[in-house]
């Protein structure tokens, strides 16, 4: 990017893509987040860790338009956005994978992979079928489905890991600036869990952000550069590095107890 950033904008080295500040979320007498600070890098890929109810899928609802916030600010790129439903947050470049993400059974994987922004061809705006078996045909090699599978067979017939690969395929041709998986690899076998893994390596190449959620902590040692860990709605760290912290010590911040079970400092 050549000349001056906007004013207001971040100068760090990486520009900042995603900043939320100050989120919180109640839910009822429930704090769900508390005040959370939360920030992507541009091509950074980031592992969202914490024990069951800590507030990661909540967080990533919030981004994906799924919830709203109690209150708090979201930035995209520095500035202010308003993210009210999902197609506020596709409209941002914002894609959320999860578990079972929104994929019709009865429908094919390339009719899956355009739902709702489908190609028309013609001068009666019918769907463009060829169009979108071809590109979906295109996907399922690169996110690693090997085995010929026809992009007209009904998603139904599909297995867990292969679905998965339908709903990243989605992500990567909508050119979405972050993607963000929630407990992606839960169910899957073990190579499709290597699929998925992979996906999440090549979408920084690919000039992808990534939010990784995963219940296995080994897997986001694997594939992430920085790990933000959740305890009770809020961050307890948001700079750990993979590369020089040990899996134990990332445990013990999740939990917040040493492994002989004191409470950490
Ligand atoms: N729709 C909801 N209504 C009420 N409480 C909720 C709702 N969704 C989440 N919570 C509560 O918010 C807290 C955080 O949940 P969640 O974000 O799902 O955690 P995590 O994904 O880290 O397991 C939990 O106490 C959970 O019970
Ligand atoms: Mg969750």
């Amino acid at each position: 990017m050549a000349g001056a950033p906007a004013p207001g904008r971040n100068l760090s080295p990486v520009p900042e893509l995603i900043r939320m500040e100050g989120v919180t979320k109640h839910y009822g007498a429930v704090r769900a987040l508390d005040d959370v600070t939360f920030t992507v890098d541009e091509r950074e890929i980031v592992g969202l860790l914490g024990d069951n109810g800590a507030g990661k899928s909540t967080l990533i609802k919030v981004l994906s338009g799924v919830v709203p916030v109690t209150s708090g600010t979201i930035r995209i790129r520095g500035r202010a956005v308003r993210i009210a439903s999902t197609a506020d947050a596709i409209a941002h470049k914002i894609e959320t994978i999860y578990q079972d993400s929104a994929l019709v059974p009865q429908l094919s994987i390339a009719r899956n992979l355009f739902l709702g922004r489908e190609p028309t061809a013609g001068p009666f705006g019918r769907l463009d079928f060829a169009r979108m078996d071809a590109v979906a045909a295109d996907l399922l090699g690169r996110v690693g489905i090997t085995k010929r599978i026809p992009p007209t067979t009904p998603v139904g017939s599909l297995s867990g890991g292969e679905r998965q690969a339908v709903a990243i395929a989605r992500a990567m041709y909508f050119d979405s600036d972050l993607i963000v998986l929630d407990e992606p690899t839960n169910n899957l076998g073990v190579a499709e869990t290597q699929g998925v893994l992979n996906f999440v390596r090549s979408a920084r190449d690919d000039g992808h952000s990534c939010i990784f959620i995963a219940h296995n902590i080994h897997h986001v040692f694997q594939v992430v550069d920085r790990i933000v860990v959740m305890r009770r709605g809020r961050v307890v760290a948001d700079a750990i590095d993979p590369r020089t912290t040990s899996v134990e010590a990332v445990e013990q911040v999740i939990t917040g107890m040493t492994a002989d079970g004191r409470p950490v400092a």
